[in-house]
Order: structure tokens, then sequence, then C-alpha cells
């Protein structure tokens, strides 16, 4: 259970003791402060059950949001809480939401990424800010200078071996990543800075035809002459493995006996166009 707590709040194991700490001590000093609220304003037995009753529940729902964060302070989790409170401030539509920007990574045509940029054109909190490609002259480049959106074209060996490129999608206050045909596998560093926060799709109906090598035409090839009767797309969360990340949606479409390569990657395409905007936005709970 701690493990898993760790995982989700992405912190480490000294900083979760001091969060359980936070909301221990948090707990019993706001069961406390109600008590003595409670005798401070005069009410006693002779009280009216129920003002009794509302006094000690504001206190337990708004007081306890104040006190967590005061107690936070002495633990030194101020800035963890103070993002806890302000996602239920968010929630409750009293704070509008935090600006999410994007970088896609791209290596090829870029009709993924383009259909992701229309989508998204306008959206009063999320902006595609950066185009990252591998390759000179793909066409995912030219998507992007004709929306405006600045371009980054990364180099292997910086890409797999350094923590450049990181540091440049901070610098560009870059919140997710989504790939969008992209080849090279995500290094280590990349989706530790992003954790859960890459999303990939793939042209197939993973955990079939996936892994290194198994990309583009290849995976069609291999889907009709397994002679298979159906195919489709997967959006995943990224790992540091290929192809293994959490899946968030799959969607089908069938090969039909005249079907070849092309065609099926045809029909993927239309289906990839129909989908990845619309589940990027829902995993980034926009809509
Ligand atoms: C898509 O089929 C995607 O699933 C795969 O690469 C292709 C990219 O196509 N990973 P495009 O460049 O978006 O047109």
């Amino acid at each position: 259970m701690f493990n898993k707590l760790q995982q989700k709040w992405n912190v480490s194991s000294i900083q979760l003791f001091l969060i359980l700490c936070t909301f221990a001590v948090t707990g019993t000093t706001t069961a406390y402060v109600s008590r003595v609220a409670t005798t401070w304003v005069g009410f006693d037995e002779t009280t009216y059950w129920l003002w009794k009753l509302a006094l000690r529940l504001s206190i337990l729902i708004f007081g306890y949001q104040i006190i967590i964060l005061i107690v936070s302070f002495f633990f030194g989790q101020f800035r963890f809480f103070w993002n806890y409170e302000k996602k239920i401030l968010r929630r409750l539509g009293l704070i509008s939401k935090e600006p999410i920007r994007l970088a896609i990574f791209a290596s090829g045509k870029g009709s993924n990424a383009e259909k992701i940029i229309q989508y998204l054109e306008d959206h009063p909190i999320v902006k595609v800010s950066l185009v990252v490609c591998n390759r000179p002259g793909a066409g995912v480049l030219d998507i992007a200078a004709h929306h405006g959106i600045k371009t980054l074209l990364i180099e292997k060996n910086l890409f797999e071996n350094s923590s450049e490129y990181v540091q440049v999608l901070k610098n560009e206050g870059v919140t997710h990543v989504v790939l969008a045909g992209f080849l090279w596998k995500i290094p280590k560093n990349l989706v530790q800075a992003y954790n859960n926060k890459i999303v990939n799709i793939h042209p197939a109906l993973l955990p079939a035809y996936g892994g290194k090598g198994m990309y583009g035409e290849k995976v069609h090839q291999a889907v009709i002459k397994a002679g298979e009767k159906q195919s489709g797309i997967t959006i995943h969360l990224v790992d540091e493995h290929y192809d293994n990340g959490k899946t968030l949606f799959q969607a089908t479409v069938d090969v039909l006996p005249v079907d070849n390569a092309d065609s099926l990657a045809e029909k993927i395409h239309a289906l990839e166009h129909e989908h990845y905007p619309r589940v990027i936005s829902k995993w980034l709970k926009i809509i």
C-alpha cells in the first residue's frame, strides 16, 4: 500500500513518511480545535445540538484544509499540500485549471500531430508549445511551422545519454508529452521526469504486434500475414519499455480478405485521427 502511494504521489519514502505525519497531526489538531472552538463560542449542553454539529462540521471540513497547510509547513511539505489543496479548489470550480503545455514528439508525416494541434487550437488552458522531431525534413516540421509552433530537432546520442532535452522541455514549461509516430525509445530520464505524463499511440491492438521493431508498415504487414480478422489502435501511457505502459483506450477495425498493408494502414490512420485527440483531452481531464 505504501509503495502504491509513493508511486501515485511520485515521492521518496522519506517524503511519504512526512506526508503521512502531516495527515496524522492534522487529524488530531482539527479534532482538538473543533472541541476548543465549541467551548470558546460559549456552546454547552443547553445549546441546540444542530448548532453544535454545524460548527464542528465546518471546522472539520474547512478548518482542516487550513490546518493541514500550517502543519505541512512544519514538516517541510507545504508545496505538496498546497498542490493538493489547489486540486480540491479546482474540482470545486473555485480556481481555474493550471495551464497545460504539450510537446508532441513525431518522426514522420505528422498527420496525427496535425489533428491534435487542430483539436486543441484555441483551447483556454492547453497549448501545444513544442514539436520535437528526430528526422530533418519530416512532414511534421512543416505542420508545426504552419501552425506557428516551435520545433526542436533532436540528436540520438544526446537524447539517449544526457538530460539536455529534458531540460529544454522543462525550460519550455512542457507539462505533458504526446508521442505521435515517434520511433525512438523514450529514455529513462525522460520517463522519470514525466512520470505518467507521456502518452503514445500504437497502430495495433497491444500487447499483440508491439515491441522493438514493430512500427509503421511492419505492424500492418505482420497483421495481414498472420491472417488476423481484426486490428486496431492502442493509446497507452509510456514507461521505459516499448509499447508497454497502461492502456487508456483501444478501438478495433475489421481486416477484410481484400486488405493489404496499405489499405489497413489507411483504415488505422482514420481510426487514429478520430480518437487520439479526444482520448488525449480525456486523459488531460479537460473534457
Ligand atoms: C501512426 O500510425 C502511429 O500509430 C504510428 O506512426 C504513425 C504516424 O503517422 N506510431 P503520422 O505521422 O501521424 O501520419
